[in-house]
C-alpha cells in the first residue's frame, strides 16, 4: 500500500528562524511560506534529492500543532507522510483492520492540492502518519 516517503514534517516555534537555519546554515532549498489556514498551520518545504521535508508553524487559534509545541518548546518531528494510489482504498483497508483515521475518515487537501488523511499515532508506534494520494 505505501509508496514513497512523501515528506516529514517537524513543527516548529519560528517559521522564520527555522526557514532560514535550513537555507543558511544546512544550504538546503526552501520554498516561500504557504499559509494553510483549513489545516491550522503555515508550512515551508525544504528541497531535497530525494524527498521534502515540511517545516510547520501553528496559525490561528486550535491549531492541531499548538498542543505538540506545547510539549516541545524547541520544536520535534511531527509527522511522516507516505505516498498511497488510492487514498479511499488505502482508508478502507485501513479501517477494516482496525486502525484509527482522525476526523470523520474524509480526506481533505494537503499542502500539495493532493488528498491526505492522518492516522493514529497509538497505532503506530508513536508516529502520527500522513498518507498522500498521488
Ligand atoms: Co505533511
Amino acid at each position: 500500500m505505501l509508496g514513497r516517503v512523501n515528506h516529514v514534517a517537524i513543527a516548529v516555534p519560528d517559521l522564520a528562524a527555522a526557514a532560514a537555519a535550513y537555507r543558511d546554515t544546512l544550504g538546503a532549498v526552501v520554498s516561500a511560506p504557504q499559509a494553510l489556514p483549513e489545516h491550522g498551520v503555515t508550512v515551508v518545504f525544504v528541497e531535497l534529492p530525494n524527498t521534502k521535508v515540511e517545516l510547520l508553524e501553528p496559525l490561528g487559534e486550535g491549531s492541531p500543532i499548538a498542543a505538540f509545541l506545547a510539549k516541545n518548546p524547541a520544536g520535534g518531528m511531527h509527522h511522516i507522510c507516505y505516498e498511497v494510489a488510492d487514498i479511499a482504498a488505502a482508508r478502507d483497508g485501513l479501517v477494516q483492520a482496525g486502525a484509527r483515521v482522525l476526523g470523520d475518515g474524509t480526506p481533505r487537501t494537503g499542502a500539495h492540492g493532493k488528498p491526505v488523511l492522518f492516522l493514529h499515532p497509538k497505532d503506530f508506534f508513536g508516529t502520527l502518519i500522513e498518507l498522500e494520494e498521488v
